[in-house]
């Protein structure tokens, strides 16, 4: 494939399954397989206006024309992994398919046994917690700073990790969230020389984060700074199609890899959509060539613009590293005087049409993407404006509704004995003083109110308002 920059200049892009794929499509066989809609001929038409003839003449799975496959990786699967790897700085590169949930699943299912800690931030997504349920593994609780006037969870102290580790023998493994949902970045490399000291792995979360490694404005990916493994969903902010992410196994990583792709298999499904695998393949190669990084720099460039404009506002404010912490310039989160986060996002969509990443009680997320233009952003800006010199009211606060869980937790089970164990639901009224026996942790963020085994007290009560009911232990 030639990508052509601004200047004329032509080079040479590689994705080895997006060609494939490519090929396969020009050179249609008489076909007796699945998927049974047989290049979209068997879907619903209208469906099929939708979404683009092609895109269903190219939704196939591996093993057919000559497209190699998953699980082993073989053929134009296995080579745009390779690619991957190199691009990231990796050893080794898995493509997943159902998200980097797909890969928080396989580290914890591969690398820990029943009863082994892991030493995890309190603020880590539900597939952590998940993974840990099906491994039996139990999470060393990391409670990181709390920015209380913004409502969100902080950066993790590598002090408290060290003092774990200290006095526990019996660490499978360190798994940090970085950067965070917001965008704060915690200190990776002061925790990997902790974590080598202790000849303990250090797996870092990087969903959020898989630009850092094509642009040197952004902070440094864990695969530098000494993880031995790294999760990224390029389906978020790095350009592929929704679910498909990537697992990376750092150069010296002291993992065991086979355990990782044995779980891997077993986790995913057996019919891996190509279009999917196509795509991871494309943002990479995207990413990498002189387009890719335009579009980044331009993210960069508007968040800065953006950052800027709101500086200049008198009601509305921005997260900035002014605590000795580093952030993500992407990602901005932003609050409004007066206004709940909920407020405020309601706000911009009713009034303005405009969608935000997500919101919480103190403020709102917004994400300058490779694929925004600056038109988009200036109409942000504008409407940012006009808010700020508005005087709306917040109907929210009077709810008593609180969406960003930030609760230390009260721990009676075992997580995984609490998840199998006999359970009854209740009513919400009833449920405090019982334990829970569900992962109460709503997507965005996934981060967990409630986990089973957690005394269910009072001041779970706001995070729990669209609840009638609860699962508790009998
Ligand atoms: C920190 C973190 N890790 C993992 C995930 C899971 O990612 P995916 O949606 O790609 O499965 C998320 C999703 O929001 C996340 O925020």
């Amino acid at each position: 494939m030639t990508c052509v920059t601004k200047n004329n200049k032509y080079t040479k892009t590689h994705a080895p399954i997006v060609e494939a794929l490519k090929k396969a499509y020009e050179n249609p066989t008489y076909q007796f397989h699945i998927p049974g809609h047989t290049k979209g001929s068997g879907a619903l038409p209208e469906f099929k206006q939708l979404i683009g003839r092609k895109a269903l003449a190219v939704d196939t799975t591996d093993e057919f024309d000559n497209l190699g496959t998953l699980h082993p990786a073989t053929g134009p699967i296995k080579e745009a992994q390779e690619l991957a790897a190199k691009a990231f700085g990796a050893k080794k590169t898995f493509f997943l398919l159902n998200g980097s949930t797909a890969g928080n699943l396989a580290l914890a299912m591969g690398l820990t046994k029943k009863g082994q800690k892991i030493i995890t931030n309190r603020n880590c997504h539900r597939s952590v917690l998940t993974g840990m349920i099906i491994s039996g593994a139990e999470p060393l609780w990391l409670v990181p700073e709390r920015f209380e006037d913004w409502g969100i969870w902080g950066n993790v102290n590598p002090e408290r990790i060290e003092e774990l580790l200290k006095n526990h023998n019996d660490v499978s493994m360190v798994w940090i969230t970085n950067p965070t949902y917001e965008g704060v970045v915690s200190d990776i490399k002061s925790i990997s020389v902790i974590c080598k000291r202790y000849n303990v792995p250090l797996i870092v979360d990087e969903a959020h984060a898989c630009l850092w490694n094509f642009n040197d404005h952004l902070p440094t990916s864990a695969l530098k700074l000494g993880a031995d493994a790294v999760v990224h969903s390029l389906h978020k902010t790095g350009g592929s199609m929704s679910q498909s992410s990537m697992l990376h196994i750092s150069e010296n990583s002291i993992l065991d890899v086979d355990a990782v792709e044995k779980a891997l298999k077993l986790l995913h499904t057996t019919s891996p959509s190509l279009m999917l695998l196509a795509s991871l393949d494309a943002a990479r190669a995207n990413l990498e060539s002189p387009r890719g990084r335009k579009q980044l720099q331009r993210a960069i460039l508007n968040a800065k613009y953006l950052r800027s404009e709101i500086d200049k506002m008198e009601h509305i404010h921005q997260l900035k590293p002014d605590f000795g912490y580093k952030t993500d310039v992407t990602k901005v989160f932003i609050k409004a005087d007066g206004l709940s986060g909920k407020r405020l996002e309601s706000i911009l969509e009713i009034d303005f049409n405009i969608e935000v990443e997500s919101a919480s009680d103190a403020g709102l997320l917004l994400l300058s993407n490779i694929g925004n233009k600056r038109s988009d952003i200036q109409y942000l800006v504008d409407c940012l404006k006009k808010i700020d010199q508005t005087n709306y009211s917040d109907i929210c606060y009077l709810e008593n509704k609180k969406h960003m869980p930030m609760l230390t937790p009260i721990i009676k089970m075992n997580l995984r004995e609490a998840y199998y164990s006999a359970k009854e639901t209740i009513p919400k009224s009833q449920a405090i003083g019982r334990i829970s026996a569900e992962i109460i942790a709503e997507c965005p963020p996934g981060i967990a109110v409630l986990l089973p085994g957690e005394l269910i007290t009072e001041s779970h009560m706001p995070y729990l308002t669209d609840y009638e009911f609860i699962e508790v232990i009998k």
